[in-house]
């Protein structure tokens, strides 16, 4: 039998962005979005409350990178979601990670995550139902050893973790158990 859970975040898995921005002394911050999701082929649509620093941070320089939080840095990621630029400084120096400027926009690449999309900014959509920050993937930096033979990605080399709207939790991306877009075809006869 079915229970009603009434208005409830319930997609599941989101996934454990980290975006990265500079401000305008050229410090590096980085905050952890779950609320984030590809929009067009070519395009990521974050969910970002805009009195947080990243948002400001993003306006003022036009560019940002989302990188994808692996298992290896559970606690960083957590702690850049915890803690904001606005009132800690030395919020990025505590959080022990890295980072190098993007060779393709202004914001930098945090070098502790296997995979960074590098993206230009679009707008900021507010208001109740706005998506937040739409930004442009100008390019994809990734470590050789999350790719394949092919020069691919494989995901499942990025130990890619994930979020759940539930009860808070971080998974850690489990095996691949289908094939998108051919596995339909053997009911349709
Ligand atoms: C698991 C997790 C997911 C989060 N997802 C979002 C999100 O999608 N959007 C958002 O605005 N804040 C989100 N946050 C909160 C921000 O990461 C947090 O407020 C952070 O301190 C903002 O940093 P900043 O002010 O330095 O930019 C999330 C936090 C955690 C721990």
């Amino acid at each position: 039998m079915k229970k009603d859970l009434g208005s409830v975040s319930a997609i599941f898995p989101m996934p454990v962005l980290m975006v990265g921005t500079y401000d305008n002394e050229g410090k590096v911050d980085v905050m952890n979005a779950a609320w984030g999701m590809m929009g067009s082929r070519k395009t990521v649509m974050l969910n970002l409350t805009e009195t947080h620093k990243t948002v400001k941070n993003i306006k003022e320089k036009g560019a940002f990178t989302v990188g994808i939080a692996d298992t290896k840095h559970i606690i960083e990621a957590d702690y850049v979601g915890i803690v904001s630029g606005n009132n800690t400084p030395d919020k990025f120096e505590k959080s022990g990670l890295h980072a190098i400027k993007s060779k393709f926009v202004n914001a930098p690449v945090i070098e502790e995550f296997p995979v960074t999309m590098e993206c230009k900014f679009i707008e900021y959509q507010n208001g109740e139902n706005g998506c937040g920050v739409i930004g442009e993937i100008i390019n994809v930096t990734a470590d050789e050893n999350v790719l394949d033979n092919n020069g691919q990605i494989d995901p499942s080399k990025i130990n890619a973790i994930l979020y759940d709207p539930f009860t808070h939790g971080y998974y850690k991306v489990g095996e691949k158990v289908g094939q998108a877009f051919s596995d339909g075809k053997k009911l349709d006869k």
